[in-house]
């Protein structure tokens, strides 16, 4: 078994996608999977962590030992998160969260019509970046999926939500993001420091990027 990196750390992990709603047959979404969140509480787990995993709709099943919330939309996964949020020593935002949905959110089912349908979508609350105005003793993660200027933007995201590391992830490469069974990932540091992953299976990214954050520790 892996070394006892985190053992007796609590850790929290989001996973998955959020879905917003326009009626109660539709919704919007996006192609995660949640597996990488769900590696990521695996390998906590097994490092010692005592971990929380705050998950959206995905087809995987309950990692063992493992304290799972489930919620749906965007704003229930902003509640769950907030409610589990000051008692973490380390957050991880694996999920893919939805960010728009529709401004207005029928009670019916829309009926088909001959016009086209107007949605109009509003911004949803940005999760990681209230944690990023919140954070105290926290060790803070977000992840950046990017299809462009990789680098550049992921290091925006982690200035801006005030993040301790963030993991960019080029969701345009082959084999690498939404729904495969491998990632790779490029580590950004506050401090500047940077690292490169190589491609691997999502559970040894989970234990590279684990690794990473242990050493965060006790800073
Ligand atoms: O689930 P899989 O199929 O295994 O795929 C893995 C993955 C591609 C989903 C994962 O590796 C990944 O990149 N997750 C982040 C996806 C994402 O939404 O990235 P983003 O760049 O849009 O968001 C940046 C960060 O802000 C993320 O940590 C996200 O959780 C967070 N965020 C974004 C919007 C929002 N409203 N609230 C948030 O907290």
């Amino acid at each position: 078994s892996p070394r006892q990196l985190l053992k007796d750390k609590k850790v929290l992990i989001t996973a998955g996608p959020t879905r917003e709603m326009v009626d109660p047959v539709r919704y919007f979404t996006n192609f995660s999977s949640g597996k990488m969140g769900y590696a990521l509480a695996r390998a906590a787990k097994r490092m010692g962590a005592d971990v929380t995993l705050v998950s959206g709709p995905t087809n995987l099943s309950v990692p063992e030992g493992v304290d799972v919330k489930y919620v749906v939309s965007t704003q229930e996964m902003f509640d769950a998160v907030m409610r589990e949020y000051g008692s973490q020593d380390i957050v991880i935002k694996c999920a893919a969260v939805a960010d728009y949905k529709p401004a207005v959110r029928y009670n019916s089912k829309m009926k088909k019509t001959n016009e086209a349908w107007q949605i109009e979508m509003e911004k949803t609350v940005d999760i990681l970046e209230s944690l990023g105005r919140k954070k105290e003793h926290q060790i803070l993660v977000g992840f950046a999926a990017e299809t462009d200027n990789l680098e550049e933007y992921a290091e925006g995201k982690l200035r801006r939500k005030n993040l301790d590391l963030v993991a960019a992830n080029d969701v345009s490469k082959e084999g690498s993001g939404f729904g495969s069974e491998t990632n790779e990932l490029l580590l950004l540091h506050a401090d500047g420091k940077k690292k490169v992953l190589p491609l691997v299976s999502k559970d040894r990214a989970a234990e590279l990027l684990l690794e990473e954050v242990s050493e965060l520790m006790g800073r």
